[in-house]
């Protein structure tokens, strides 16, 4: 099943749950951002589906200039509200592909488990557009790996339940190829660099719950389809003990912009 990018407006109507349950990245992938792209601390940079602003914080502390973008009004207002402290951030409601910024504006682009929601092709054009000579695109995602027994489970329960759950594509390897592919294809940015991270997180069972009733794929099911599914989830998370460690695969793909 291919992506559904119809759904990329779901996050929005579950935004409370998004910001409780969903975990940010591991930290060295964001280090290696400043490192790989050379950011100073009056560079500009720009994140796309900023969301609640998992990726901003981490530049918001460190000083850097941030501007998020995102089209869930919700997720913007919990944005701004978390990260109020930071006069260096921004947030703004609106879509990458419409979205005017003047040309040659960033250092860096960031976008963190969004890009594979936007227009591909728009969305390199306007990367390329937006950033400086010499400036950075940095797409990052991250994936829950396999564990013997749980988790093909729960997969399990997505494939019968979940008409959008997009299987094949929750891999970090398969994410980093079909990225680079179109990064590649614009011809707008030299070959990108790949780079892998682990990270672990331990979940409670509400915890764990909330995180899957915030995918695209489950939050998109029609009252009945939830219904059933909850019915099953529930059975399925009380039949193991709790906390639960799940380990992530993290991947970066960055690439410098050719002008
Ligand atoms: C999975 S969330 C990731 C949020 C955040 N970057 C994070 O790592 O937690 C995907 C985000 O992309 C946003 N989004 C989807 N399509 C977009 C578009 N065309 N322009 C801007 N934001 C978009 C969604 O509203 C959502 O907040």
């Amino acid at each position: 099943m291919p992506l559904n990018r119809k759904l990329k407006t779901t996050f929005g109507k579950v935004s409370g749950l998004y910001h409780s349950a969903r975990i940010g990245y591991a930290s060295k992938l964001f280090s290696d951002i400043v490192k790989i792209s050379n950011i100073k601390k009056n560079s500009v940079i720009l994140d796309v589906g900023s969301g609640t602003g998992k990726s901003a914080e981490f530049f918001a502390k460190h000083g850097y200039n941030l501007i998020g973008l995102d089209i869930g009004k919700e997720l913007v207002s919990i944005a701004k509200a978390e990260l109020q402290n930071y006069p260096n951030l921004s947030f703004k409601i609106g879509s990458f592909e419409k979205t005017k910024f003047k040309p040659n504006t960033f250092d860096l682009i960031i976008s963190g488990q969004a890009f594979h929601w936007l227009d591909p092709y728009v969305a390199c054009k306007n990367s390329a557009k937006f950033l400086k000579k010499g400036g950075f695109l940095a797409i990052f995602s991250k994936f829950q790996k396999k564990d013997l027994k749980f988790s093909p489970k729960i997969w399990e329960l997505f494939i019968r339940h979940c008409p959008d759950y997009p299987a094949d594509k929750l891999n970090y390897l398969s994410y980093a190829i079909n990225i680079s592919e179109k990064i590649n294809k614009s011809n707008l940015f030299f070959k990108p660099i790949i780079k892998k991270y682990n990270s672990k997180f331990k979940y409670s069972k509400k915890q764990y719950r909330d995180l899957i009733m915030s995918f695209s794929w489950t939050s998109s099911l029609n009252k009945g389809r939830k219904e059933l599914f909850l019915k099953e989830l529930g059975k399925m998370l009380n039949s193991r003990k709790w906390p639960y460690y799940v380990t992530y695969d993290n991947v970066l793909i960055i690439a410098k912009v050719k002008k």
